[in-house]
This record gives structure tokens, sequence and C-alpha cells, in this order.
């Protein structure tokens, strides 16, 4: 039988600061055999993601990611070998792989995907951030046509999705990302009404004037000073969808929260609600309908930023914590 080498990436050290290409390092061995009841898939292209970052501080959604194993994270894969009922060779999957080229998986860890053109669009709009933006902006947010929806991380894959759903939905849409060519990305291509650029402008004063009759819905991707100043704005009775943390992932552990909370949540009545996109999967196809048809008329533009080769995947995490993406980043592996 065919004997195949897997190149794994594995995590050899955790971070006690900035996150650097240095904490990994690449290695081979050979390919597993399915057991039964699992299936050997090959891994196509591999999602980056803020969140891997969070992975190593400890236990999140999921467990943490160890020093010495391979490092984790959800890819797009293809079976090559099954033993297991209801799926053959060449069916399309989305697992939690790792960052390596085979993995042998039990078949109910596994997400069945259609065949879509592009295959990557199930990694990004059809995939956990379309879905993330969908229900986070949708289900927790719940704007309405006519209200002011900030989101940070805005030029990031669920951040850049998150603004064009607002405006789908007939919102003043805000974004706040760094740097001023990502803002005017954001403007310019994507239809957002106003941009802030938190690294040059002065973030409450420039929020203030983006967004000038208040904040109705805030999609929190980040945490930290973002969510202070965005606190401070909220209108009476808005939302605040809680997403991610990415100001509190990479780098030694910051200071305290941000203040406000939870004097301004009383006095605005504000709703402030963390949610995980895995919550709402029971309503995926509904989803994934509504983001087909806006995919289709035009309305939703998917951004995506595709890098080669496995050996390149921690450099890309590195660059995608310092801001270097625009919409999904990912890792295209064979
Ligand atoms: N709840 C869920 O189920 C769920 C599911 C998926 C993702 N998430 C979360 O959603 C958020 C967005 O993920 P994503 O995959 O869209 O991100 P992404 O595309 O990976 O984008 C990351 C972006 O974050 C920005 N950033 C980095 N450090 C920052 C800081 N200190 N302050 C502000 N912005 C910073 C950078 O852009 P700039 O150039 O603008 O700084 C960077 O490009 C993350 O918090 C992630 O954990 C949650």
């Amino acid at each position: 039988m065919e004997e195949r080498t897997n190149r794994q990436i594995l995590l050899v050290e955790k971070p006690t600061d900035r996150l650097s290409p240095e904490h990994f390092r690449l290695t081979q061995v050979p390919a597993p055999a399915p057991r039964e009841g699992e299936v050997l898939v090959r891994v196509r292209y591999i999602s980056l993601d803020a969140a891997n970052r969070a992975w190593m501080q400890g236990t999140t959604y999921r467990s943490a990611v160890e020093a010495g194993s391979v490092m984790a994270g959800g890819a797009l894969a293809e079976v090559v070998e099954s033993r297991a009922d209801g799926l053959a060779p060449g069916d399309l999957v989305f697992a939690d792989t790792g960052w390596q080229d085979y993995a042998a998986l039990p078949a109910r860890q596994l997400i069945r995907l259609p065949q879509v053109t592009p295959l990557t669009h199930l990694l990004s709009v059809y995939g956990i951030a379309g879905l993330t933006a969908y229900f986070g902006l949708l289900h927790v947010g719940r704007p309405t046509a006519g209200e002011t929806v900030v989101v940070s991380a805005a030029a990031g894959s669920v951040g850049s999705l998150v603004g064009q759903i607002g405006k789908v939905k007939g919102c003043r849409v805000v974004g706040i990302a760094g740097g001023r060519d990502k803002c005017d990305w954001l403007t310019g291509e994507l239809g957002f009404d106003a941009a802030v650029d938190y690294k040059a402008d002065n973030l409450f004063k420039a929020l203030k004037a983006a967004a000038p009759k208040g904040i109705d819905v805030y999609f929190d991707n980040v945490g930290g000073d973002i969510l202070e100043a965005c606190l401070a704005q909220m209108n009476l009775r808005g939302r605040i969808a809680c997403c991610g943390a990415i100001s509190q992932y990479d780098g030694a552990p910051g200071g305290h929260g941000p203040r406000g909370v939870p004097g301004l949540i009383v006095v605005k009545r504000l709703v402030m609600q963390g949610f995980i996109v895995t919550d709402y999967f029971n309503e995926r196809d509904a989803a994934l309908g509504d983001l087909q048809s806006w995919v289709a008329a035009g309305k939703l533009k998917v951004q995506e930023d595709v890098i080669d080769g496995l050996e390149n995947t921690p450099r890309a995490l590195v660059g995608l914590l310092a801001g270097e993406n625009r919409g999904k980043r990912m890792i295209r592996v064979g």
C-alpha cells in the first residue's frame, strides 16, 4: 500500500508574550491509519483564526493546545480512506484536523460540506466566519433598519461580513480597523458608511463623528479599549454582541478590563451577550441560504487572503495577529 508522509507543525513551546514562528516546528511522520468508525482526510485548506492564539492561553470553548502537540486548527479536508458509513473518498468535510497534511478522525467529528465554487468560500462566507457574522449580528445584535451598527476588527474575516450584512438590513454601518488603507477599503469597496482608524485617530472623537446618533449595536471582536470607547457611546437599550477579544489574545496578560461595566449597562439598559457560533448550528441551513443569495446578488463581497504552503502557517498566523490580513486568511496545503 502507498506510504503517505504526513508533515505536521508542532507547537513546541507556549508563548508567554507575543507569538512568533519560533514557537513552532515542522516535522514528518507516516500518515495514520483510520480505525473502525474513522476516516483518513487530506487537508486542502487550513483556516487561520485569531482564536488559534487564544487556544494557547488555556481552556476556552475547547481544550487548550499544549506544547509538543500538533497545532490545532480547523480545515477544509477531503476524505481519502473511509472506515465509516456515509463517507467515501472524495467527500469534502470541515474538521479540526490541526496543522498537518493528514488526520484520522472519527466520522462523527466531521461536518460534511457541499462542492462549491470556489472551494475557499467554504472557509470564509459559508464557513465559521460567515455564520459567526450572521448569527452574531442578526440573532444577538438584532439590528433594525436605520439603527447604527459598529463593528471592530472590521476588515477581518468576520468583521467585513458583519458590516455588509448590516448594510443588507438597512443600517448605518461603522467599521473600526487599523490603518487608513483598510478604512478606505471598508468605505470604498464594501459599502460601510464610515470607518475609524483606531491606530491613528482619537478613537472616542472619531467614533462620535462616525456615529453621530450613538451606537445601537456594537459587534465586539476585540474587547479592551475599543469596547470601552463603544460602551460609552451606546444608545438606550443598545445591544453588544460579544464575539471575541483579539486585543487580549497575543502578548503578556493585559491590565484591567473596560471601565463602564456594569454602570453604563444598568443606566442604559444595555444587553451584552456572548455567543459561540455553534450555539446556532440548528439554524445553519437557513443562514447559508441567506448568505448564498446575498453573495449571488452582489450584496456581499467575499475577501479571501490565501497563502500557499503548510510550512508558512506559523508566519501567517503571526501576521494575522499583527493585522496583515484583509478578509479570511487561509493556507492552501495541497
Ligand atoms: N464567538 C464565536 O463563535 C467566534 C467564531 C469565530 C471567530 N470569533 C472571534 O471573532 C473575532 C474576529 O475573528 P476573525 O477571524 O474575523 O479575525 P481575523 O480575520 O483573524 O482578523 C484579525 C484582525 O484583528 C485585528 N486586530 C489584531 N489585534 C488587534 C487589537 N489589539 N485591537 C484591535 N484589532 C486587532 C487585526 O486587524 P487591524 O489591522 O484592524 O488591527 C487583524 O487583521 C475574534 O475575536 C475571534 O476570536 C468568534
